[in-house]
């Protein structure tokens, strides 16, 4: 049996098991499990299942999976996609696929990768897969934050890299604005992105990228993360005046640009193009004042 010294599962408060990356220092979905997690802050608050229940594009609906790691949140949105037959594209992105491999190593551990070993045997030897009828899977192997993506545009992205404090390239405006690029051209369809944190640094990176950044669901220990829109009717709690406020005040809310995770204060430009945005431009009071500009 092959061993893989960088991972450890762990034993999680809810009772389910996880896998530790001893180099990142970080356990995924460490909050529930890896199924309940994927369900809550990505499948079900995207309402995917609906959503590809709806599809009448002649384009099939295409799910970002940017961070695959062990496989979690693919694994728990072919589940939930079970009884649809709208074509469905998964691309899932991941610099190292050690961690995958891994986790194949302990399917019966984790249960949520129980039935799907033969599936991911073949993602992970071919590089595609067929989980379910109308469901084709494609791993990019590679960096990222390397370059343009050609990949068809997403209505759906998992955004799970490690936390900005160990994957700080995942988290800056280049990264985020790579994406925006894609999901705001012309043809492309109404998108969500989910991911975990709550930073305020991280919101003002995405919405500087272009993004409309909202409140997402509370999970685990969470009390709440972030869904990011292409189209600001897509959420339902924009973030407005009270966050533009914690935004002034905060003494860590400069965007993320580059490998520099220099915590601060937004510069005044940065502040000023943030409130140009349209999400903020309505805006009339900042900290209870009124707005000057
Ligand atoms: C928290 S884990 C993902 C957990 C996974 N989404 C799941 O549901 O089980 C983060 C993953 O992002 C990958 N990653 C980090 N930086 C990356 C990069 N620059 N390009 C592609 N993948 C990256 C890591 O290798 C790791 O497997």
């Amino acid at each position: 049996m092959q061993s893989f010294p960088g991972f450890e599962l762990v034993a999680l408060k809810g009772g389910g098991r996880s896998i530790r990356s001893l180099v990142h220092g970080e356990t995924m979905h460490i909050g529930t499990d890896p199924r309940t997690e994927a369900l809550e802050l990505h499948v079900r608050q995207q309402f995917l299942a609906e959503r590809v229940l709806a599809w009448k594009d002649w384009r099939p609906f295409v799910i970002w999976d940017i961070g695959l790691g062990p496989a979690g949140n693919a694994i728990t949105a072919i589940e939930e996609l079970r009884g649809t037959t709208a074509l469905v594209e998964i691309h899932s992105f991941e610099i190292s696929t050690t961690v995958l491999e891994y986790a194949l190593q302990h399917a019966v551990e984790l249960e949520y990768l129980m039935g799907w070993e033969a599936v991911i045997t073949q993602l992970l030897t071919v590089g595609s897969a067929q989980p379910l009828p109308n469901i084709r899977w494609i791993l990019h192997r590679g960096d990222f934050t390397r370059g343009t993506h050609h990949v068809p545009a997403p209505s759906a992205i998992f955004f799970d890299p490690y936390s900005p404090a160990r994957n700080i390239e995942m988290w800056n405006l280049e990264t985020f604005r790579s994406i925006w690029e894609v999901v705001s051209a012309p043809e492309s369809p109404a998108c969500m992105m989910t991911n975990y944190t709550r930073s305020t640094a991280v919101r003002v990176t995405m919405a500087l990228a272009g993004w409309f950044v909202g409140k997402g669901v509370p999970t685990g220990d969470k009390t709440e993360t972030t869904i990011a829109a292409n189209r600001p009717e897509l959420l339902d709690k924009l973030l407005g005046e009270d966050w533009i406020s914690r935004v002034r005040s905060s003494t860590n809310a400069a965007p993320i640009r580059g490998r520099n995770d220099e915590k601060g204060p937004i510069a005044a430009e940065d502040f000023a193009a943030l409130m140009n945005r349209l999400q903020f431009r309505n805006i009339k009071y900042i900290s209870g004042l009124p707005r000057l500009s």
